[in-house]
């Protein structure tokens, strides 16, 4: 870390009263968003290429978006769901069960307003599920290593992300966790397909250690977002993992609070592979950043287990389900289908992914480009051939991310060690599914130039 940045990380703004997640960093106050852009209080543009941190897929400031939810707060703000039905939380539990896939219907949705609770209320009707058919002892979850489900205590416990996890250790569940599909750089050093999989392995192996009879799910990012920025597994993975969820009576969670609602050109990211998970959870898009809104939604098998069981879901939330957010996620989704942004976000993704390919591939920090559709990232290194990586206390990521900003784009900074939860840089891009050529010109030609500069020492470039 430069003197710098640890006077500015020493810093704490008096000016201001919220408690802010990072004092190092100097946010930039928005105050408009039109589209694919983001404008700050000093009237400068920045295009928004990862709409907002994966939430703003439709884009900012649609007016049929607007006007459905205004129209929504003036007849009716809000409704406890637990004693009363509300239409928007009706029609949205119908949408979702239309874009579930196939072999998931009929759903049945629970609501809350963002991932962690969506991952938190995952985990407890999972260990409900067996709870009802009297396997009360299966209640472990198997997560991965780099990966993120939330901040709450029961999402922290199931994610693998070991720099957010540390201070807080001795809060978190005693779950078990396996090492991600990661194969550029696989643990076991071995290369796709000869390598058989090993990873996938590592799931009945951590099953059969902990015991079947206490393993209640196993819960996975399908396309693997923040801690390790859009790593794919290979074809056959979630295939595997299902026949290993299925051989020990263990529920598949697909957490796709950042992969679903067509951010990677399908509906879920997990149909991809073709596998049916049994719950699934998202988030982020499904109100496209209109409202704060989450969604679990079960399988027949699941939500008929606890239905012919107590009759009763043990888990609810205040504000879950409410009018406004349900009519928010109504709208979006409507929006999405409308003017067929799945499809497009597929079609664009490719020429996104390929446009980086041909900009970046020669420059000697740019380890990795991956992802699918419009859920793509890019792992720096300091040397290509080792894939070594630039000291942590160089804070590259950041540095990258800010000068992007000073050329007029917001990219998201991956959490630093992805590696080891050391070391290990990487970038994200999110845009919205309504960007075009031009813009997907000035994310490459942008990047080049921050990449540049950044690397080169100099990391104050210019607005192109
Ligand atoms: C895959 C995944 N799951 C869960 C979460 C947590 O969502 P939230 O911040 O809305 O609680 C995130 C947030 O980035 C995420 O990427």
């Amino acid at each position: 870390m430069t003197q710098d940045q640890s006077e500015k990380a020493k810093r704490i703004p008096v000016s201001s009263h919220v408690l802010y997640a990072d004092y190092s960093k100097s946010s930039k106050t928005l105050v408009k968003g039109k589209g694919v852009y983001v404008y700050d209080v000093e009237g400068n543009q920045y295009l928004d290429a990862i709409g907002g941190v994966g939430v703003v897929n439709v884009g900012h400031g649609i007016p049929e978006i607007v006007d459905a939810i205004a129209d929504q707060a003036g007849r009716l703000a809000f409704s406890y769901s637990g004693n009363s039905e509300n239409e928007p939380r009706h029609n949205l539990a119908e949408i979702l069960n239309a874009w579930a896939p196939h072999g998931m219907r009929e759903t049945k949705t629970l609501f809350c307003s963002g991932g962690a609770e969506a991952n938190e209320a995952a985990l407890k009707l999972a260990y409900q599920y067996h709870w009802e058919r009297g396997n009360r002892s299966k209640r472990k979850i198997v997560g991965r290593w780099q990966s993120y489900h939330g901040n709450t205590v029961g999402a922290l416990s199931m994610s693998g992300r070991t720099s957010w996890r540390r201070m807080h250790d001795p809060y978190l569940l005693s779950f078990p966790h396996i090492p991600p599909p990661y194969c550029y750089r696989c643990p076991w050093k071995l290369s796709y397909p000869e390598c058989g999989m090993e990873c996938t392995r590592e799931l009945r192996r951590v099953i059969c250690q902990e015991g079947a009879e206490n393993v209640a799910a196993f819960i996975a990012e399908p396309v693997i977002g923040t801690s390790l920025s859009a790593v794919v597994p290979p074809p056959e993975y979630y295939r595997s993992i299902r026949e290993i969820c299925d051989e020990f009576d263990v529920l598949f969670i697909a957490d796709e609070v950042m992969s679903g609602i067509g951010r990677t050109g399908l509906n879920w990211g997990i149909e991809h592979w073709q596998v049916v998970p049994d719950i699934i959870t998202t988030a982020k898009g499904i109100a496209g950043g209109y409202a704060a809104l989450g969604a679990t939604i079960l399988c027949e098998k699941v939500w008929r287990a606890i239905a012919d069981g107590s009759g009763k879901p043990m888990h609810s939330y205040t504000y879950g389900g409410n009018p406004l957010s349900c009519a928010a996620g109504v709208a979006v989704l409507r929006y999405i289908e409308e003017n067929k942004l799945i499809s497009r976000v597929a079609q664009m993704g490719d020429k996104l992914l390929l446009r980086l390919h041909a900009t970046l591939d020669d420059l000697s920090c740019v380890g990795d480009i991956r992802g699918k559709g419009f859920f793509l990232g890019i792992e720096i290194v300091a040397d290509k051939k080792s894939k070594a990586p630039f000291p942590p206390e160089w804070d590259v990521t950041h540095l990258i991310e800010s000068g992007a900003l000073k050329n007029g784009l917001f990219i998201l900074g991956g959490v630093t060690g992805l590696i080891d939860g050391v070391g290990g840089d990487h970038i994200e891009l999110l845009p919205p599914f309504i960007i075009e050529d031009q813009h997907i010109d000035f994310i490459a030609r942008t990047l080049r130039h921050t990449l540049e500069t950044v690397i080169s020492g100099r990391s104050d470039g210019n607005r192109s």
